[in-house]
């Protein structure tokens, strides 16, 4: 019998360990990396696992019955997630994004929300503390994850039209129970709710008008994702990019567009508001317009590496650490050390170099590391 190539294993295995240095490196709040970008974001991934199999993300071929998702052994704890998540906030971190795979899968991600949202930034205010989900749990959750502390959520919703979702998610999900998930997480004082949708040509972008006209008024605001060359397992190709400005343009021809000031440095989306005043939309041009310079997102995997970007193609393992006995003031110390040593900017760098190639090294999945 042919063995099974299973090709994410040894990228997701490669992460060296972190180092506590000689020289303790004190939390100040004011931590920069080597090109003087702050620690702002902490993007947490708490499974690795999914019930979508949507084919830029998670292609049934690959992630089948029989891939090998992490073991419970290897997640970290509650306990451990919020002990390093403390250390980063005490390095400036202000908001924390839960994500997965799929974060809802995560049993009882609501203790996980009540310790964090204890948690207090230097400044002594509560963190803006979100979550990315495919919206199929949601209905149901909505509630409790408000109870818990949970400021707001972000839902991908590719399309509308019943029959292009359920080829989208790959795993024939109806979007009415997504929508209702929505509600839910309106009604219950989630927002305003995000809408990310990733636009791939040839597969949904007939779909921008119907969303567009469906969220404007409601409060959601709905942004439009470049789709991305990001991980190994998508078959990414140029041509299958929609830029931003053309989804901007083609709103705009029906629903005219003003575009908005940022709200936060750093931040991924153009914002754009309808000249009507009923709403705002968002671009997130990672292709066509690489946002690199005021990166200030770190990404924790579900079994505890640090990643410096999201086309990492090796993570910083802080369990050993955390499992090992390290204070916390050596985990503090640990984190700073490789913060400082960050010049990543993949997208800047991807887009000086000709279509359709891009820098060596296996990169991290998705479905790994979340959004
Ligand atoms: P808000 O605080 O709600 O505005 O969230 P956000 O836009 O910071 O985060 P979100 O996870 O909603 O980001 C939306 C999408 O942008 C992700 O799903 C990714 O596709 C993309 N994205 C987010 N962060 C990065 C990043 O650091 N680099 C790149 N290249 N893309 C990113
Ligand atoms: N390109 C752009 N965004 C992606 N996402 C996942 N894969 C890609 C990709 N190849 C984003 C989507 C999804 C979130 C979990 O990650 O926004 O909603
Ligand atoms: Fe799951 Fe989101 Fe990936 Fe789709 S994009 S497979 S919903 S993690
Ligand atoms: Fe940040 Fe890397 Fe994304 Fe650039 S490509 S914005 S450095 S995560």
């Amino acid at each position: 019998m042919s063995e099974r190539v299973i090709p994410l294993i040894d990228q997701r295995l490669k992460a060296r360990a972190a180092v506590v240095p000689t020289t303790p490196i004190a939390a100040t709040g004011l931590l920069g990396d080597a090109l003087g970008r702050p620690l702002r974001d902490l993007r947490i991934s708490v499974t690795d696992r999914c019930n979508f199999r949507c084919s830029y993300c998670m292609p049934k071929s690959i992630f089948d019955k029989d891939y090998p998702y992490l073991p419970h052994s290897a997640l970290l704890s509650f306990e451990e997630i919020t002990r390093i998540a403390r250390q980063f906030v005490a390095h400036g971190v202000q908001k924390i994004r839960l994500t997965g795979g799929e974060p809802l899968l995560r049993k009882n991600i609501e203790i996980l929300i009540e310790q964090l949202a204890a948690l207090r930034t230097t400044e002594g205010r509560p963190l803006d503390i979100t979550l990315t989900t495919n919206g199929s749990l949601l209905e149901r959750k909505a509630r409790d994850l408000k109870a818990a502390g949970l400021r707001r959520v972000t839902v991908s919703l590719d399309g509308l039209d019943d029959a292009v979702f359920r080829a989208m998610n790959d795993v024939d999900f109806p979007v009415a129970d997504v929508l209702r998930g929505i509600e839910a997480a309106r009604e219950a004082g989630l927002g305003p709710v995000k809408i990310n949708m990733v636009v791939k040509r040839g597969t949904n972008e007939h779909e921008i008008l119907p969303m567009a006209r469906h969220f404007k008024g409601t409060g959601a605001v709905l942004r439009f994702i470049e789709y991305m060359d990001v991980g190994a397992t998508n078959g990414w190709r140029m041509d299958e990019v929609m830029p931003s400005a053309e989804v901007v343009r083609h709103i705009h021809q029906e629903l005219p567009l003003v575009q908005l000031e940022p709200s936060a440095p750093g931040e991924t989306a153009e914002r754009w508001g309808y000249a009507d005043g009923s709403g705002e939309i968002g671009v997130i041009s990672s292709v066509t317009q690489a946002f690199c310079r005021d990166c200030n997102r770190a990404r924790l995997s579900t079994e505890g590496k640090l990643y410096l970007c999201l086309f990492a193609t090796q993570g910083h393992d802080l369990k050993p650490l955390v499992r090992g006995g390290a204070s916390d003031a050596e985990l503090a110390s640990a984190i700073a050390a490789i913060w400082q040593g960050r010049d990543d900017r993949y997208s800047e760098l991807r887009a000086s170099m000709p279509p359709d190639q891009s820098t060596g090294g296996r990169r991290i999945e998705m479905s790994y590391i979340g959004g």
